[in-house]
C-alpha cells in the first residue's frame, strides 16, 4: 500500500498500554502509518527512556505528552530536558498562564538550537475535558462558560507563541476562528465508525475531525485495542480517503 503522507502527517498514536513489549509491538508494526506515536503518563513513569529510545530508533516522531504545570522556571528547564530529550512534540496546561507557556516556548528553543533541529511543536491543554461546567461551577466557583473559558486559554496560548492547542474536533473550527488557521488543532476522542466508543463522549470521525480542520488526530484504543492494529489503521486511511 502506498502511504498517503499527508494522512500519515495527522496521525498520533496514543501509547496507552500497560507493557513495553506491547508498546514495542504497536511500533513496530504501525511506525510507516504513524507520523507520531504519543507517550503518556502511564508508559513514561514505568519505562520512560526505553519508550523513548524505541520510538526514535524508528525514526518516528515522537510526543510525550507530559503536560507541564508549574512555575515557569521549573516549566522553561523541564522543557529544555523534554526537547533534549528527544521529543519532538510536548504540551503544558494553558491554567499554568501566560509567563509559564512563554518559558516553555524558550527552554525548548533552546534545547533545539543546541540540538541543531528544528522547533517542537508545544500544545497547550485549555480544560480537561474531565472538567465539566459542574467542576468549574460548584468547585473552582469560576464563572465562566468551561467552553468559553478553553477559547480564551487558546488564545493566550497562542499569545505566549505555543504551537497550537488539545481540543475536541467539536470545537476545531471555533479554535481556528478564534487563533487563525495556522494555529495546529489536536483532536483526541476520535473514533471510526465501526470503533467502539469507549469511555470517550464527545466523539468524531477522522474525517470529521479533519473536515473541521484538525491537524492531528489522537488515535489510540480503536487502533490498539483491535485484534489487529495494522488492518484498524489501513481502515482508517480508507475511511479517511483522500484529503
Ligand atoms: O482513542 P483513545 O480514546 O484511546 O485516546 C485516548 C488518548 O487521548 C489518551 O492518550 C488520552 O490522554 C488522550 N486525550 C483524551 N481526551 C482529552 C485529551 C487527551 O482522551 N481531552
Amino acid at each position: 500500500m502506498n502511504i498517503n503522507e499527508k494522512i500519515k502527517e495527522k496521525i498520533v498514536l496514543a501509547l496507552d498500554v500497560e507493557e513495553l513489549e506491547e508498546a514495542k509491538n504497536l511500533v513496530d508494526s504501525l511506525y510507516p502509518y504513524v507520523g507520531t506515536f504519543k507517550v503518556g503518563l502511564q508508559l513514561y513513569t514505568k519505562y520512560g527512556n526505553e519508550v523513548i529510545n524505541y520510538i526514535s530508533g524508528k525514526n518516528s516522531n515522537f510526543f510525550l505528552d507530559v503536560k507541564l504545570h508549574d512555575i515557569p522556571n521549573t516549566v522553561e528547564k523541564a522543557s529544555e530536558n523534554v526537547v533534549l530529550r528527544g521529543a519532538n512534540f510536548f504540551n503544558v496546561h494553558a491554567t499554568g498562564g501566560l509567563k509559564m507557556m512563554e518559558a516553555a516556548v524558550r527552554g525548548a528553543k533552546k534545547a533545539s538550537e543546541t540540538l541543531g533541529k528544528k522547533a517542537p511543536v508545544i500544545l497547550a491543554v485549555t480544560m480537561l475535558t474531565s472538567i465539566s461546567q459542574e467542576v468549574m461551577d460548584d468547585e473552582f466557583e469560576i464563572k465562566a462558560d468551561v467552553s468559553e473559558f478553553a477559547i480564551r486559554l487558546a488564545k493566550l496560548a497562542k499569545k505566549a507563541g505555543m504551537t497550537g492547542v488539545v481540543a475536541s474536533s467539536l470545537e476545531a473550527r471555533r479554535i481556528k476562528e478564534a487563533c487563525g488557521a495556522d494555529f495546529k488543532v489536536l483532536c483526541p476522542g476520535i473514533r471510526p465508525e465501526w470503533s467502539a466508543k469507549d469511555d470517550q463522549k464527545r466523539l468524531a470521525t477522522p474525517k470529521f475531525a479533519i473536515n473541521e480542520g484538525a491537524d492531528y488526530l489522537v488515535i489510540g484504543r480503536a487502533v490498539t485495542k483491535a485484534e489487529s492494529p495494522l488492518e484498524a489503521m489501513k481502515k482508517i486511511y480508507d475511511e479517511i480517503g483522500e484529503i
